[in-house]
Parts: C-alpha cells; structure tokens; sequence
C-alpha cells in the first residue's frame, strides 16, 4: 500500500511521491515470479518496462481509456497520478495459459469463445487469492465499482487486442489495477508492460514476456526488446 509521502518500495518497483497528487513509478530491473519464490535481476528490464508502459498507456488515452499516466520522468520512471488503489488484481484471458489451466479442462493455447475476467485479492502473505463479486463486496468494493472495472478492463483487452494483431502478436491474457481518484473516478493504474501481459509470436507461438523468466525459456531482455521494437 502506497501512503502518505514515504517512498513505497515493491517487488518490481519504487512508487516515490513528488507532491500530494502525483507519484514518480520508478521501475526496478529485479524481476519476480511465483509470489516471489523466483528472484533475478536483469539489467535494462526497467526501462524497457517503463516504455512500453509509457506506450499503452498513451494508446489507452488516446481510445478514451481514463489512466494514472502523466509522463515519462527519465528512462525508468513515469510520473503518475496518486490513486488510492483497489486491492484487486483484474485478469482478462483470451488464449488459455498460465494458471487457467488449472480451472479448466482446456489445452494451453486453446481460443477462448469470449474473454473471461477474473479477480484476485492483491496479498502477497495470502498468495492473491481468487475472488469473486461476493468477496469483493466483503472487503468494501461496491457493486458498481466492480462492474466498473470489469468494463474498462473488457474495452483495454479489444484496443490491446487489436493493436497488438497488427504487430504479429497474440495479446494471451493481461493483469490490471485500478485507483480512484479525488473525484471518485476509477482510473486504470500501475503498469502494462511483458511482466503483467502474455504476449505470444503469432507465428512461433514464442512467449516475449516473463513467462521465459518463469519457466526458463531462454534471454528475458531479448524477448522484451522483440516485443518493445514491435511497438516502435
Ligand atoms: P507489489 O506491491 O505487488 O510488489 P510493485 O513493485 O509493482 O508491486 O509496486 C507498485 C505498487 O504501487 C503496487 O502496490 C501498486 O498497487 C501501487 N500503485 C500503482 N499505481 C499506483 C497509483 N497511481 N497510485 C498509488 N499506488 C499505485
Ligand atoms: P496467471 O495465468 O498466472 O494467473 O496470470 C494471468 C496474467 O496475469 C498473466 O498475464 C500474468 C499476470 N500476472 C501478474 O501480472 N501478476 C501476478 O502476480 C500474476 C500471478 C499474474
Ligand atoms: N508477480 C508475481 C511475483 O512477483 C507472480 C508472477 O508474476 O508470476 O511473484
């Protein structure tokens, strides 16, 4: 939880507060998998993660998408709007994989008939549990908010989903976290970047993102710099 003007320190990056509105996101080269049970560093991995962040998030603004974003701050660091964050990790699925697989009785790589959105209570002690509205409600979110952002997080997926076909990418599945704002609006947050996302080749099905961390599947830094030159 990001408070006050302490400096907040997490497991991918340092939030730092400028002034009362307004957050540096400095993202770190340190690089987590498995509720943090995998630990390496890799250099360049936060600046590659900070631009291409930069890049979607200016994408989602430019289709309407309300986000944190301000800017770019230096190579790893945006400047974003402090949020009083949501507690919630909101998952949107197109492609089978990842932990999925384990809920349904589907092949990785099957094409799902329609984006599911799951939601997971963000606590690294508890391992993020899965959670449903029912939960949600529990620990204070109202109905409204969730329907909220599961909308938002349904109309990232078709702009991301279409942007990235165009560039001979699979957009497989995505995290995102929200905040509100002073005016009680709901605002996409934190980051969008191959540590949050599964991105695969189209042709190759190759993952360009941590899964190669994950699973030992060859340079992370190659395949995030394949997937940022796609954006460029
Ligand atoms: P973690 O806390 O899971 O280790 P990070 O290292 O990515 O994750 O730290 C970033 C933290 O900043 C997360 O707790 C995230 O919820 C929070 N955060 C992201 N965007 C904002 C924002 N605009 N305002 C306040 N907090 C934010
Ligand atoms: P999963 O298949 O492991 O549940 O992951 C679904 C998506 O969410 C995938 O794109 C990776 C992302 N993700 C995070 O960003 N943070 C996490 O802590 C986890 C578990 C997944
Ligand atoms: N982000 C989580 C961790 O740092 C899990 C993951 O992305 O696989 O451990």
């Amino acid at each position: 939880m990001v408070k006050a003007m302490e400096v907040y320190e997490g497991k991918a990056k340092k939030m730092i507060p400028l002034d009362e509105k307004k957050l540096i996101m400095e993202f770190k080269d340190d690089a987590t998998a498995f509720n943090g049970e995998k630990k390496a560093q890799f250099k360049g991995k936060g600046w590659l993660n900070a631009q291409i962040s930069a890049k979607l998030f200016k994408l989602l603004e430019e289709e309407g998408v309300k986000t944190h974003f301000i800017g770019v701050a230096g190579e790893n660091r945006l400047i974003v709007e402090r949020l009083e964050m949501y507690p919630l990790e909101v998952v949107v699925r197109n492609v089978v994989a990842g932990s999925l697989k384990k809920r349904l009785p589907f092949k990785e790589g099957t094409e799902l008939p329609e984006p599911i959105v799951e939601l997971y209570y963000k606590d690294d002690a508890m391992g993020d549990p899965m959670i449903n509205h029912h939960h949600s409600r529990a620990l204070g979110i109202r109905e409204d908010e969730l329907r909220e952002m599961e909308r938002i997080a349904l109309r990232v997926n078709e702009i991301l989903r279409e942007y990235f076909e165009k560039r001979g990418i699979i957009l497989v599945d995505f995290k995102l976290e929200f905040g509100k704002n002073e005016r009680g609006e709901i605002v996409l947050a934190d980051e969008i970047s191959p540590d949050t996302c599964r991105f695969w080749d189209a042709e190759t099905r190759e993952s360009l993102d941590k899964d190669v961390f994950r699973f030992d599947r060859g340079d992370l830094i190659s395949a995030y710099e394949e997937l940022y030159r796609r954006l460029s």
